[in-house]
């Protein structure tokens, strides 16, 4: 994984690594990379925040499954926005998270500050492809202001004259259960695409974002699948 290679590269500091995810949600993909870099038995301190209770509770519960002496975890339920931390992180990560914020602008200049000399804010990030435009065109929070694809991240960056390296990853997501009527997965998976709870929309609505996402998808063997690459934002 992207993320592993770039805190296994991490040169040691002094004391434990210190690694802050923002918006971990349930820790499904922090839990994989706490574990993985805790095998290298390096010693280090994991913070997690997000504002969603149930998300992190599942996240605790999911860690302590692992039996990991050499990390320390941290949760702290709260928004970006409302963050008080004022300790220095040699990584910080945000994977898919930049989108949900009130001011992404605001969050990034928080974050930079908190990293230490030689740190890295590290972003997995979508850039607005076929099927994020399905999100483009339903998700409600966004309904007066641009969604943070890579591209305004990018050109965000630019401007600031902030340092960065960034790098496609290529990647696909199986819609196949989206089609299957009645499905509850893919009914949850067509609400995360869209960012919208499609059975409220009504019948024709839904059938349209199924048109398109029929259009966008490519057969493989009995599945559909759909483009979804990330970028890799690092910002040293
Ligand atoms: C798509 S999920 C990504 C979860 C996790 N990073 C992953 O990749 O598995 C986005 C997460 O951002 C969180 N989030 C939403 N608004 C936030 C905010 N203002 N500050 C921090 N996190 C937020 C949500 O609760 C959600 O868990």
């Amino acid at each position: 994984m992207a993320l592993e290679e770039l805190i296994g590269s991490h040169k040691e500091s002094s004391g434990p690594l210190r690694i802050l995810s923002v918006g971990c949600g349930s820790g499904i993909l922090d839990n994989q990379l706490i574990a993985s870099v805790a095998s290298s038995n390096r010693c280090f301190k994991y913070t997690g925040v997000d504002p969603n209770p149930v998300a992190c509770q599942r996240f605790r519960e999911s860690f302590e499954q692992l039996h990991l002496t050499n990390v320390e975890l941290e949760l702290k339920v709260q928004g970006i926005e409302s963050l008080d931390i004022n300790e220095p992180f040699d990584i910080i990560q945000l994977t898919h998270a930049l989108y949900y914020f009130k001011d992404p602008a605001d969050a990034l200049e928080k974050l930079r500050r908190l990293l230490a000399s030689n740190g890295k804010l590290v972003m997995v990030h979508a850039p607005n492809e076929h099927l994020n435009q399905l999100s483009e065109c339903f998700w409600s929070h966004h309904v007066d202001h641009d969604i943070w694809f890579s591209s305004r991240l990018e050109e965000h960056l630019v401007q600031e004259s902030i340092n960065f390296t960034c790098r496609r990853l290529k990647g696909e997501i199986d819609v196949t259960q989206c089609f299957e009527s009645g499905c509850e997965h893919g009914e949850e998976l067509l609400d995360f695409i869209t960012q919208n709870d499609c059975r409220e929309s009504g019948v024709e609505v839904l059938e349209r974002c199924l048109y398109f996402l029929k259009k966008i998808s490519r057969i493989d063997g009995s599945s559909r699948k759909v483009e979804h690459p990330a970028d890799i934002f690092v910002v040293v």
